[in-house]
């Protein structure tokens, strides 16, 4: 077999490129051939601009030619047997066997020949990649074309136009079969530490941007493109090359950072919004910022980094463009086990199979066709694939347009636009400008890059972002059939796919035309999503208007909207009754009244938000309306009256998309050894290996032979009884092994999960949709997908049916025991106080969103009941005591091993125990090897997320804004099993004070038992649904007393030593420090005046400021909570290895642990090496989590190594010049132990419930964080302008890793607070299943400026190296963007009179800001009774 990932092509004889006169050179590092020619050339996108006419359909060429000779790789030893293969299509129902002979597939990758002699066209590249030719570095994250884990690039080469087109691509909707003549590229492909790596991977790790690393290769794949197309792009390209790439860890900032380092920029921001560069002007009036950002020390030296050689570039495979040049063509068919894919040479041929095949989809990019195969069940068996079809591609501008063929990609139709619009009169590019505004946000670039304008247009999906646009600029849609060609237009009948206007069975769509606009005639595009990128609209817009000449008349009016039915609807009839009417306000209203009538959403519409999308109808009318007075203004000044200036800001646009950030933390300590690496910003351990591709993940790791796999099957419903499971057709399925239900664990189907028994598998009821009733194991992940399927559950729907907390509440569904704290006396202090208010916040709940999902192999040894368990867990001898539990066995018989976690953020323990225990059931039950990968959307159904939240307070205050008492009661939603709530509301309880002394309080808090599945541990735990509660209290109380909440904060806070309310003594003084140096870092009283003038001069763009204190208590309340242990051995050449109880899930607890040893032992980092965290190595480890592993750990290995260096010390006395190799061989030789276990009994901790006192904590963070938002209260939509953070962590052991943890955190609070919510069905099914449909940050939602701040450390405590643990506290400072948004929201409220108290929950998403946003638009929107109808989701 070859391997794609380690060679590359023999140097052609003779390049047949159209650069010929290039010369071929050999890169003695990388040890390949490389084409040394100008970067022009390398660049293919520029093609695209070429216009090209379609050829008529005789003319098509047929061409002969086969990949013959080539030696083919060999199928794996592990692949499925495959199925005798059908030469071609079988004949089936409608369908007569093709006359084709089956292709071989032969394709590139990285630079090696692949030829898949039985390719099947239902294999993805990623499957492909990953299990086939094992290049393991591309990730799976979704499965959807959500997350951009699995980003490679894909070049093709066009004979006709001599270019390549190198485009970023997901591999996991890519069908292998498309590849025919393709090269891709892969992580692994572009550099390795074997042969080097490219500057790309370089600054990617030594700008930190990775921590589990799981999005890296996506990233580094994205970025590659870019430059393989712009070696020196601009920012706008680099923030728009990472828009389809996820991370849920890095915050991505530094990621930004390292992307810069390619930009051709000279430090400027190149936000010259004003006209006036940052380096002029000093960001937001921030005087000095060039300077301070000089002085302080640097997180990565740009010297270092190896320059980009665009020569050095891997080359399009000369092979592949010879085949396309010279190899006669003919079609390919492919013949699959169920699916056959036919990939036509010529237009004649893909009409005649569309004869044939009438039903076969025309799939292009897969990206509409993919995921309803993968996530509806749709099976097609047969594909039509016309991706060589020249006439597809045509580029024709006409008299009378523009006309586009169906097959172009998005992305190339976004550069022709861009390209010809510069190039058109103005008034004849409306419908183009609004394209590309559309363009420019739909989708990522991979995406857009695979999907084509003709799959966009014959999807019509409900969200559509080009439909409208091309329905209302009159655009019509060339069709051909083997009768001929015909024209149609792409209006409401098409849209609604009414007979007479859609496509015929036998029809293709061939090209688009879309007609110039004329003078006097306008198109305007809107949309609002959930993020501004990379999110389906949840209404969106085309609207058109012709005044036929200046009077300003309406003769025709066209608008569209996509997201209120089941496709694009047009409001016709409106439209036809303004016709006629003057361009004026009372059009306008009429408009908006017929408009409201005509697209009636009835409240239990498909996709909810049923008020705020009828909001979002009106309230983009009233844009439009706005948008052409200015225009019509501009064209005849005299005519047109002016827009008032200040609702001319319902125009602006609110994204800016170049950041900035400042970074501020100390230097090392100036006494230190000069190889001392602590306090140094040292690059993440495996930051090299996450850019490359080679850091292992669990799923990562080759098969281990007759390896199974498992799947579950899991409920449907959210409590029903089962009534029976009927296995039978599921277990005839070939290669199912077994499928085990409650029946086989009998006896051991209950583990003791930390405080409460759960169930493994249910046996005869269930308690929640996604609850796991079966476990199907079989010898390949199809089959056992495919089983799943067939397993037959009958249930019998059970009452009551709880599902939110307010239910829980009304039937007292709780979980035992109610948690108290109590302190002072608040009865007596609610009479003296000035004022008493009541409120109450809810807060929904959070996904995790790991980037890699639960995943686990479990090998029996074979002897002695031994078992290995490779699993992605926080928490390794939890996972150990399940199992053994469950098995029954000792636990020094089962081992379980962890090299890294691709993120975990709480999410991989409790629920992580429970499928490896079943998985090990499994593996030990059959004697073989057990594989359990959950899906990304098995992964959010099954295993929960953070709490969500209801808080009731009563707060007494004095007028001056000193609350004196303070009574809350803290409602979660536990979801069916207790799992770790008892304990989050524990925390909650214990951190609810967050950074105020209240004198007098009591807090009470519940845990809710619901129908929904069993919520869990997410960073921050408890803490921020309970500090968002206190500090919308104190939010509240600031309103009433007519203050700032700033100044009620600072009024209330905690001053100096003093207690908390578990009677914990506190030094404050570091808290009231950060808050000072936040105020005067954000400039706070400057920017609060700017704010209000703003305000005051936009009525329909507001802007918020606000800024909040932390106090996050750290520890683990025990003292065995605590304790951690640590190895080490120094080997006789000198090397140290290290292992510890941590785990490794991003943070770099393991780089730390380097700089540990480093410095103990004055050993070179490079000498020391950690492989990885074991039960086997170190027993009885502690979960990873609660931001103290890197704390405890290193006071584990700091013992281990001084215990060390206490025995080695007479050697080192005696040759204190001798090297670590002198030492150790010495203590061998005088038999002295080189290995030293190392152990740190924890934190002394107590906490006394019954008392309501204790010391739970060892330490406080502190810190403050002020953000400024920007809202458009007429769509909600809102943008961070600018963060600013000051955080405590003592003495940073390194900044950049510590940095990283805020920064992270921080954005993933900002996610938690605005934009990510959890849908549910009023049945209790969760909707939100991956990316498409939740929302976690992407890059467009990061602050534009982020400014962080490391206070100064003043004092050395107990910790490591005086050093503070930071995994959690910065999640909660997101708040600061919910608060910012929540000033924003009031200022718009105070202007339009409504002057009584702001309730908002959380995630304050752009349906609350917009509804919050009361106005005219929203008096105007029909609203439906409650209970007149049933909703689609319920708030959960
Ligand atoms: C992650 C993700 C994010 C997305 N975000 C957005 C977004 O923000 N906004 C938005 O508007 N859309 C979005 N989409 C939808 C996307 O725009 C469409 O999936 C895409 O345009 C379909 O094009 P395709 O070439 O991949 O179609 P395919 O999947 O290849 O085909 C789709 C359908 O079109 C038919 N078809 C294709 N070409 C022809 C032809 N020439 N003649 C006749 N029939 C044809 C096929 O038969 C098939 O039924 C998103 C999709 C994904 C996966
Ligand atoms: S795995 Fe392909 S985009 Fe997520
Ligand atoms: S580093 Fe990006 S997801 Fe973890």
């Amino acid at each position: 077999m070859t391997s794609p990932g380690s060679a590359f092509w023999r140097r052609p004889a003779r390049c047949e490129h159209p650069g010929a006169e290039s010369s071929w050179k050999r890169n003695e590092l990388t040890e390949r051939w490389i084409l040394v020619r100008s970067s022009s050339q390398l660049t293919g996108l520029s093609s695209l601009s070429n216009p090209r006419v379609a050829r008529p359909l005789g003319a098509a060429r047929r061409l002969l030619g086969s990949a013959a000779g080539s030696p083919a790789i060999p199928r794996s030893p592990r692949a499925r047997p495959s199925a005798p293969r059908r030469p071609g299509p079988g004949p089936g129902p409608g369908m007569a066997a093709a006359p084709h002979v089956a292709a071989e597939l032969l394709f590139y990758v990285n630079g090696r020949k692949v030829i898949e002699k039985n390719a099947d066209p239902e294999t993805m590249l990623l499957p492909y990649l990953r299990k086939k030719l094992r290049l393991t570095g591309t990730k799976y994250g979704c499965g959807g074309g959500g997350c951009g884990a699995c980003t490679v690039m894909i070049s093709r080469y066009n004979p006709i136009t001599k270019k390549i087109r190198h485009y970023p691509a997901n591999a996991c909707l890519i069908p292998i079969c498309s590849l025919y003549g393709a090269a891709v590229t892969t992580v692994e492909g572009i550099g390795n530490t074997r042969t080097g790596i490219h500057p790309v991977q370089e600054r990617i790790a030594k700008c930190h941007g990775t921590q589990c690393g799981f999005c890296t290769p996506g990233m580094v794949m994205s970025m590659y493109t870019l430059l393989r197309n712009h070696p020196e792009p601009s920012l706008d390209q680099l923030t728009d090359a990472l828009g389809g790439n996820l991370c849920r860890c890095t915050g991505y900032r530094p990621i930004i950072d390292a992307c810069k380092t390619f930009c051709n920029t000279t430090g400027c921001c190149q936000n010259k919004e004003n006209g006036i560069c940052c380096l002029a002007q000093g960001i937001n009036e921030l005087p000095g910022f060039e300077e301070e950002s000089k002085t302080h020390p640097k997180l990565f030296s740009e010297e270092e980094f190896l320059p980009l050689d665009p020569t050095q570039e891997l080359i399009f495979p000369p092979e592949l463009m010879m085949m396309a040049e010279k190899q006669p063509k003919r079609t390919r068919v492919f013949g699959g086990e169920r699916m056959t894919w036919i990939s036509p040479v010529s237009l004649v041929e893909l009409l005649e199979a569309k004869v044939k095949y009438p039903q076969a989809p025309v799939v292009m990019g897969n990206t509409s066709v993919g995921p309803e195969v993968k996530f509806k069940g749709v099976f097609y068996p047969v594909i039509i694939a016309p991706d060589r079809i020249e006439e597809l591609s045509v580029v024709s501008h006409e008299y009378n347009g523009l006309t586009l063929g169906a097959g172009l990609s998005l992305a190339q139709v976004k550069d022709i636009l861009a390209n010809v619009i510069p190039k058109l009169p103005e008034e004849k590019t409306q419908t183009l400008r609004a394209l590309l505004k559309h363009l420019g946000t739909l989708a990522g670039p991979q995406i857009r890059s695979m999907a084509s304008l003709g799959g966009h247009i014959m999807s019509r999906h409900l969200d559509s972002d080009l439909n409208p646009l091309l329905a209302v600029g009159n655009c019509t849609l060339k069709l051909l059939s083997k009768d001929g060609e015909r024209q149609i237009p792409l209006n409401d009948q098409f849209l609604k796919k009414c007979s007479n206007m859609d496509l015929k069975p036998e029809e293709i769509l061939i090209s688009v035309n879309i007609p110039y606009s004329r003078k006097w005639e306008f198109v305007s595009a809107f949309r609002q999503a959930q993020r501004q990128q990379n999110a389906l609209a949840i209404v969106n817009s085309g609207m058109r208007v012709f005044f036929g000449e200046g009077e300003g008349i309406i003769r025709e009016l066209s608008i569209y909207y996509g997201g209120v039915g089941p496709t694009t609807i047009c409001a016709k009839n409106s439209c036809q009754k303004l016709i006629g009417r003057p361009w004026n306000e009372s059009m306008l209203d009429a408009a908006c009244r017929l408009v409201l009538e005509e697209v009636a959403l009835p409240g239990s519409a498909p996709g909810g938000r049923v008020e705020f999308k009828r909001t979002l109808l009106i309230s983009f009318l009233f844009k439009f309306y706005l948008e052409v007075s200015q225009i019509l203004k501009r064209m005849d000044p005299v005519h047109y009256p002016s827009l008032e200036d200040k609702y001319e800001s319902a125009l602006e646009e609110l994204h800016s998309r170049h950041h900035w950030s400042i970074l501020k933390f100390q230097d090392a300590d100036p006494r230190q050894l000069p190889q001392d690496p602590v306090g140094h910003p040292i690059m993440h351990l495996s930051g090299i290996k996450h850019a490359t591709g080679e850091a292992i993940y669990c799923d990562d790791m080759p098969a281990v032979d007759q390896e199974l796999f498992l799947t579950f099957v899991t409920s449907s419903r959210a409590h029903a009884k089962i009534v029976s499971i009927d296995l039978s057709e599921a277990l005839s399925l070939p290669g199912v092994v077994d499928i085990m239900t409650a029946e086989h664990l009998e006896g051991v189907n209950n583990l003791s999960l930390l405080t409460e028994h759960e169930t493994l598998l249910a046996k005869d009821e269930v308690f929640c949709v996604g609850q796991l009733v079966c476990a199907v194991i079989a010898d390949s992940e199809v089959q056992a997908k495919k089983a799943a399927k067939r397993v037959k559950i009958i249930y019998k729907d059970m009452e009551p049916l709880i599902l939110t907390i307010e239910e829980a509440i009304q039937h007292k569904s709780f979980f035992e025991p109610e948690r108290k704290l109590e302190y002072g006396n608040v009865d007596e202090a609610f009479k003296v106080v000035d004022q008493i208010l009541e409120g109450e916040i809810y807060m929904g709940g959070q996904e995790h969103f790991y980037m890699e999902t639960q995943s686990m192999l479990v090998v029996p040894k074979g002897e002695d009941q031994e078992m290995d368990i490779y699993v992605s867990t926080q928490f390794p001898k939890y996972i150990q005591d399940m199992v053994t539990s469950t098995l029954k066995a000792p636990a020094n018989k089962v081992m379980c091993h962890v090299r890294r976690v691709g993120g975990a953020f709480g999410g991989k323990v409790t629920k992580t125990s429970v499928l490896a225990a079943i998985t090990a059931f499994a593996a030990r039950k059959l004697g073989r090897a057990v594989r359990c990968i959950l899906e990304r959307g098995e992964d959010m159904l099954i295993t929960g997320g953070r709490h969500p939240y209801l808080g009731r307070y009563k707060v007494g205050f004095m007028n001056n804004g000193k609350v004196l008492a303070l009574d809350v009661e803290h409602y979660s939603n536990g979801g069916f099993s207790l799992d770790e709530s008892l304990l989050v509301i524990e925390m909650g309880i214990l951190k609810m004070d967050n950074a105020y002394k209240f004198p007098n309080l009591r807090c009470r808090a519940r845990v809710c038992r619901t129908n929904l599945p069993s919520n869990t541990a997410l960073r921050g735990f408890g803490f921020p649904q309970v500090g968002l509660i206190t500090e919308s209290c104190i939010t509240e109380v600031a309103a009433k007393c007519g203050l700032s909440p700033k100044k009620v904060r600072t009024i209330n806070m905690y001053k100096e030593i003093d207690q908390t309310p578990y009677k914990q003594e506190i030094d404050a003084k570091s808290l009231i420090q950060c808050w000072r140096e936040c105020v005067t870092m954000s400039s706070y009283s400057l920017r609060k005046a700017a704010v209000e003038k703003f305000n005051a001069e936009n009525y329909w763009k507001k802007k918020g400021l606000a800024i909040v204190p932390l106090k996050f208590p750290v520890g683990l309340g025990s003292l065995a909570a605590g304790q951690a242990a640590a190895l080490v051995h120094i080997y006789l050449d000198g090397s140290v290895l290290v292992t510890h109880g941590g785990i490794e899930m991003g943070q770099g607890v393991h780089t730390k642990m380097i700089q540990v040893v480093s410095r103990e032992l004055r050993i070179p980092m490079a000498n020391v090496h950690l492989r990885g965290t074991s039960t086997e190595t170190i027993p009885n480890t502690n979960v990873s989590g609660g931001s103290v592993v890197a704390d405890l750990n290193g006071l584990a290995v700091k013992d281990a190594c001084q215990t060390l260096l206490k025995r080695l010390e007479p050697i080192i006395s005696k040759n204190p010049r001798g090297t670590w190799k002198d030492w150790a061989q010495t203590a061998f030789m005088e038999s002295i132990s080189l290995s030293a276990t190392g152990f740190f009994r924890g934190y002394e901790s107590d906490m006394d419930w019954e008392k309501g006192e204790g010391h739970p904590f060892e330490y406080f963070v502190f810190g403050a964080a002020c953000s400024e938002v920007e809202i458009d209260c007429l769509t909600g939509d809102h943008k961070t302008i600018r963060t600013d953070i000051v955080m405590d962590v003592g003495y940073s052991i390194n900044p950049a890793l510590d940095i990283g943890q805020v920064e992270g955190a921080f954005i993933q609070g900002m996610g938690l607070y605005t934009i990510e919510e959890l849908n549910y069905s009023p049945q209790g099914v969760l909707y939100t299943r991956g990316p498409n449909q939740y929302k976690i940050p992407a890059i467009c939602d990061i602050p534009t400026e982020l400014h962080i701040s490391f206070l100064s450390p003043s004092q050395n405590s107990n910790t490591l190296y005086s050093s503070k643990g930071l995994g959690e506290s910065g999640l909660f400072l997101g708040c600061s963007v919910f608060f910012a948004i929540h000033d924003a929201v009031s200022a718009a409220r105070q202007e339009r009179g409504l002057l009584g108290p702001l309730k908002l929950n959380s995630p304050l998403t752009p349906e609350k800001i917009r509804m919050a946003c009361e106005d005219k638009f929203t008096k105007m929107i029909p609203r439906d009774e409650p209970g007149s109808y049933i909703p689609w989701n319920i708030p959960i």
